[in-house]
């Protein structure tokens, strides 16, 4: 079972916005649509560039600047090339205005 990590402020995340948090050493992103936490990888697997820096949201999808992959947030599922491997996707919540991710 996840262990949760409190990584921040629930108003950190605002919604419709994504940033990293780095959780024991691994690099995450925490993004909010429609109320809804999704945590991922932040690192993009075709290149490794951030996603939550410069990444497009389009609801549940994060689009990263540096080549157009485009994942799916809530299951890490690739949705447009040139990427071909999902993320890593976590659990994330909010208790008492925190958020935290199950890692
Ligand atoms: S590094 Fe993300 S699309 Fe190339």
């Amino acid at each position: 079972m996840a262990e949760f990590v409190t990584v921040g402020d629930a108003d950190e995340v605002p919604e419709g916005e994504a940033k990293a948090f780095d959780v024991s050493g691994a690099e995450i992103a925490v993004a909010r649509v429609d109320g809804q936490l999704y945590a991922f990888s932040d690192i993009c697997t075709h290149r490794h560039c951030n996603l939550a820096m410069g990444g497009e949201i389009d609801g549940t999808t994060i689009e990263c600047e540096c080549h157009g992959s485009q994942f799916d947030m809530k299951t890490g599922e690739v949705v447009n090339p040139p990427a071909t491997e999902s993320l890593e996707t976590y659990e994330a919540r909010e208790v008492d205005g925190q958020i935290q991710v199950g890692v």
